[in-house]
């Protein structure tokens, strides 16, 4: 394997803090031998287990990010949890803007580009989430929806931060549904986005940018995706959840 793959877990709002323990000790037991050049693993546990799962993945090469967070350091915000607070707690990443927080929490183009600004000045590095609906898909306006949510997320965002920063294709038909893009089908909109990363600032910056694919990714279906050109690992959110099944996606080259 030539490219750094990065797969990341989505543990969305599953997961006590006994249950994260028992999975994050697993990982780290059955992922030890995984050459994090080759590709590298997070997982994104709910805040409240952030703390006890960083614990136990100390000494290992699995990453911790968080789901959300609010762009202030600190303040009056109740419910809310800073960027100071996810890094300090141990996390280098942080997703932003998946669908679910779209279409459930408001979120829009500015508050992602908001958020993922933020991050990065507390030296978070955002997975930021972008894709259509079925309905955008059947109506053909893919790659406009996909382009206005990166251009929109990544508005004043200089060249030089972009290696921080993970794009993941999510196409929210495939979300939770059983039914995952087809390898073309997320290659042609991977190698859209590499090409608007490519406008937006140069060749270069765009080859170094990760771009994921979410969206029904398991170990059945993860090595015909990672084999398209452009798909340089995957937001895993139902198949994170075992630790099997993240493994047979973590270890998808073997
Ligand atoms: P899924 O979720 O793998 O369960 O489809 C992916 C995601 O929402 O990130």
């Amino acid at each position: 394997m030539s490219r750094n793959y990065f797969m990341a877990g989505n543990w969305k709002m599953y997961m006590t803090i006994d249950e994260a323990k028992e999975l994050a000790s697993s990982l780290k037991n059955i992922l030890k031998d995984v050459d994090s050049s080759e590709v590298e693993t997070a997982v994104c546990p709910p805040f409240i287990d952030i703390p006890a799962v960083t614990e136990i993945l100390k000494g290992s090469e699995i990453k911790v990010g968080a789901q959300n967070m609010y762009p202030k350091q600190d303040g009056a915000f109740t419910g809310e949890i800073s960027p100071l607070m996810i890094r300090n707690a141990g996390c280098k990443y942080v997703i932003i803007g998946h669908s679910e927080r779209r279409q459930y929490f408001g979120e829009t183009d500015a508050s992602v580009n908001e958020k993922v600004k933020c991050a990065l000045e507390y030296d978070l590095c955002p997975i930021m989430c972008v894709g259509e609906t079925l309905e955008q898909r059947e109506k053909g306006v893919t790659n406009d929806v996909v382009k206005e949510q990166a251009t929109g997320g990544l508005k004043d965002i200089p060249k030089e931060k972009m290696k921080n920063i993970t794009i993941a294709y999510e196409p929210v038909w495939a979300i939770g549904t059983g039914k995952v893009a087809t390898p073309a089908q997320a290659q042609e909109v991977h190698a859209f986005i590499r090409g608007l990363l490519a406008e937006l600032y140069d060749e270069n910056t765009a080859a170094a940018v990760r771009i994921q694919y979410g969206g029904s990714v398991k170990p059945d279906n993860v090595k015909e995706l990672m084999s398209m050109e452009d798909i340089d690992g995957a937001l895993v959110g139902g198949a994170s959840l075992k630790a099997d099944s993240f493994e047979a996606i973590v270890k998808f080259g073997k």
